[in-house]
């Protein structure tokens, strides 16, 4: 099983709309795939109109055995662990655990899935250290600006902080408008770096009503430019675990 963290300390960056639509492009390839929401506010569970169990808690994920709390979707080869509110005081559980304490709970999936998304929330924590080290890439949407920039630098520092191998770690312009001088400037000063992958996701009002729709928009819309850059945003990704 492979792993993919969609990731940033920044909120509202596109890190759900990014891991809803990978998780659908990877499950439509044939992949048995699992999405996992890490955010209590549940937005990955939301689009996919997937409500956690009755007993589902912080407490039953740290023990693992995730299985009997994976829900189905309404589509062929993707399940989804929803988030449950009290996961917002995972830090404080996670605080005697050590860093690799999600690594060994997701181990535990390693023979029912192929791939695991895994949509996290904003914030610099110890939550965050361990989804990085569980994940085999962690995939961070910048939108385009000086700000932005700051914190993918500060985000080099804590997976060196956090002795995470800083190779896994793969960006992506997300939110892109063309007509924004700052965002042009932006992908011309830092889009040819090595951190960056090629696929930018531009801002597009398919993305913005998934809210409405609830569907990933490959569903919604399969021919349009928002559906393509999420293809080819996974298919960079995914070529890239198989690159050493
Ligand atoms: N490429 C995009 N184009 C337009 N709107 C977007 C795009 N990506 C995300 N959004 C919208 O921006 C808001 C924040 O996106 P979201 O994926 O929830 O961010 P995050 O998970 O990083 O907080 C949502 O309302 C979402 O619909
Ligand atoms: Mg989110």
């Amino acid at each position: 099983m492979k792993s993919i963290a969609v990731y940033s300390s920044k909120g509202g960056v596109g890190k759900t709309a990014a891991a809803v639509n990978l998780s659908y492009v990877c499950s439509q390839r044939g992949k048995k795939t699992l999405l996992c929401d890490m955010d209590p506010q549940g937005a990955a569970g939301f689009y996919y109109r997937v409500r956690p169990k009755p007993n589902f808690n912080r407490k039953k994920f740290l023990k693992g055995n995730l299985q009997s709390f994976i829900r189905e979707t309404d589509y062929p080869h993707l399940d989804l662990l929803p988030a449950h509110f009290s996961f917002r005081n995972l830090d404080l559980a996670l605080d005697r655990e050590g860093n690799g304490k999600l690594k060994h709970i997701f181990a535990g999936l390693a023979d029912d899935y192929d791939y695991l998304i895994l949509d996290c929330p904003p914030n610099m924590t110890l939550l965050s250290a361990n989804l990085i080290m569980a994940a085999d890439r962690v995939v961070t949407p910048v939108v385009p600006s000086t700000l932005s920039i700051l914190a993918l630098a500060q985000l080099v520092k804590f997976f060196d902080k956090i002795d995470a191998d800083r190779k896994k770690l793969q960006a992506f312009f997300s939110m892109v408008e063309c007509r924004k001088n700052m965002h042009g400037d932006t992908i011309k000063r830092f889009g040819k770096k090595k951190i960056f992958l090629r696929t930018q996701v531009p801002y597009l009002a398919d993305v913005e009503k998934m809210g409405l729709t609830r569907q990933p928009v490959a569903v919604t819309r399969p021919d349009s430019v928002a559906a393509e850059a999420y293809d080819k945003l996974w298919m960079e990704v995914w070529k890239s675990l198989f690159r050493k």
